[in-house]
């Protein structure tokens, strides 16, 4: 087992990476502090894991709260459920939340560990490859609303984050292919060497070599956790992390959420400001064609749906938390291996893109 470190002075907390980390009862007790616990999973997941995890809390009274699997049950209706049953068991404060599951479960989970009576202490269990490399990690919590993306959420940090290699033998390819779009991502913001390994690797990491994956999850981890200690709220750095987001956010809001998964939004959005950046004269075509190439032996789209021409790209792309006065910023990138922090976007340029990317 790997273990790395979230810095954040007294709320600092462990990543746990390895293989059948699901069944070391020692390594969440240690970070639960009282009998009352909760488990939040969907029907996907909790057929799969929910007992291997349940085996470990003997000792506890635990409740569960299981939720209908996909993104487009990411809202505050259903984050409703955890409440009720928080409420009906009368768990106090010292109550331990656990989500078990992948991006939708741990940052609905956070949200409400966040909300419940001001904050009780969670745990995070990433099921899904796109999980363990970034959203378990950093605290970023919320639920979607039907008029944007995570436009309502909190800063919360879990007291671990227990990432079980194992578990990915579960998840299909087009889910560990959009989890690869996100590892892509630290390649390309701040890695240039992790992107070159990416390149030479990508049919290990397809083939789901143990040893790759071990490799590709750290390394993300790695990035993710120093960004976050430097800038935990988002106040510059950590909107690299963004890169491609704004274009996939549209994508996502505007196809309907779950008509693709996040990963995908984010490897067309990625495609998207490879090109401003380009038309920018930052990265050239040799770049640019580098990036779409990783992402298409990856099997991930890189062009955008049809149905969303540009003007309503431009209308769901201001809806944006880096958005200031109205204006869209954008992550873009200077070369392969370095990001700018959001920048007000050249509404021409921006168009030039969103008409003409992959029709020139
Ligand atoms: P997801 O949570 O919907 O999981 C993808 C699918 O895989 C689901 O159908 C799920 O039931 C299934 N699944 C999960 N684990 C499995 C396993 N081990 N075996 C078989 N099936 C499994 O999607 P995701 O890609 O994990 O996460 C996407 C979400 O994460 C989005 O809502 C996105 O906004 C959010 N996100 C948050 C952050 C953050 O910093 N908080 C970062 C990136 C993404
Ligand atoms: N996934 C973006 C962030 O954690 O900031």
């Amino acid at each position: 087992m790997k273990t790395l470190q979230v810095a954040l002075g007294n709320r600092s907390y462990p990543i746990y990476i390895g293989s059948g980390l699901l069944g070391c009862a020692e390594i969440y007790t240690q970070h639960i502090q009282s009998k009352q616990v909760i488990v939040i999973s969907n029907e996907t997941i909790a057929p799969l894991y929910l007992d291997k995890v349940l085996n470990n809390l003997q000792a506890f009274s635990v409740k569960t709260v299981i939720l209908p699997d996909g993104e487009q049950f990411k809202t505050l209706e259903y984050l409703s459920q955890i409440f009720d049953t928080l409420l009906i068991s009368k768990f106090s404060r010292n109550a331990t939340l656990i989500a078990l599951g992948g991006g939708v479960i741990g940052d609905m989970g956070g949200f409400a560990a966040a909300c419940y009576q001001r904050g009780i202490a969670f745990l995070q269990i990433p099921t899904t490859l796109l999980a363990q490399v970034d959203s378990s990690v950093g605290g970023k919590t919320g639920v979607n609303h039907p008029l944007g993306k995570n436009m309502i959420g909190a800063f919360y940090q879990p007291r671990c984050v227990i990432a079980d290699s194992d578990v990915l033998d579960t998840l299909d390819n087009r889910q560990l292919a959009a989890g690869l779009a996100e590892v892509i991502k630290y390649g390309l913001i701040r890695d240039a060497a992790f992107f070159a390994w990416l390149e030479q690797n990508i049919d290990a990491l397809l083939a789901r070599d143990k040893t790759a994956l071990a490799y590709a999850i750290e390394q993300s981890c790695i990035n993710k956790a120093e960004i976050v200690a430097i800038d935990e709220t988002e106040t510059g750095l950590r909107a690299t992390l963004n890169l491609g987001h704004t274009f996939g956010h549209a994508i996502e809001t505007g196809a309907g959420y779950g008509t693709y998964l996040h990963g995908e939004a984010v490897a067309i959005g990625t495609c998207l400001a490879a090109d401003l950046s380009r038309r920018k004269g930052w990265l050239n075509e040799a770049d640019v064609s580098r990036i779409t190439s990783l992402f298409r032996k990856c099997n991930l789209p890189i062009h955008p749906p049809e149905q969303i021409d540009s003007d309503r790209f431009v209308e769901l792309m201001s809806v944006d938390k880096k958005n200031v006065d109205g204006q869209i910023r954008l992550i873009l990138l200077t070369k392969i291996g370095e990001a700018t922090l959001p920048i007000d976007v050249d509404r021409h340029l921006l168009e030039q893109t969103l008409k003409s990317y992959g029709k020139e």
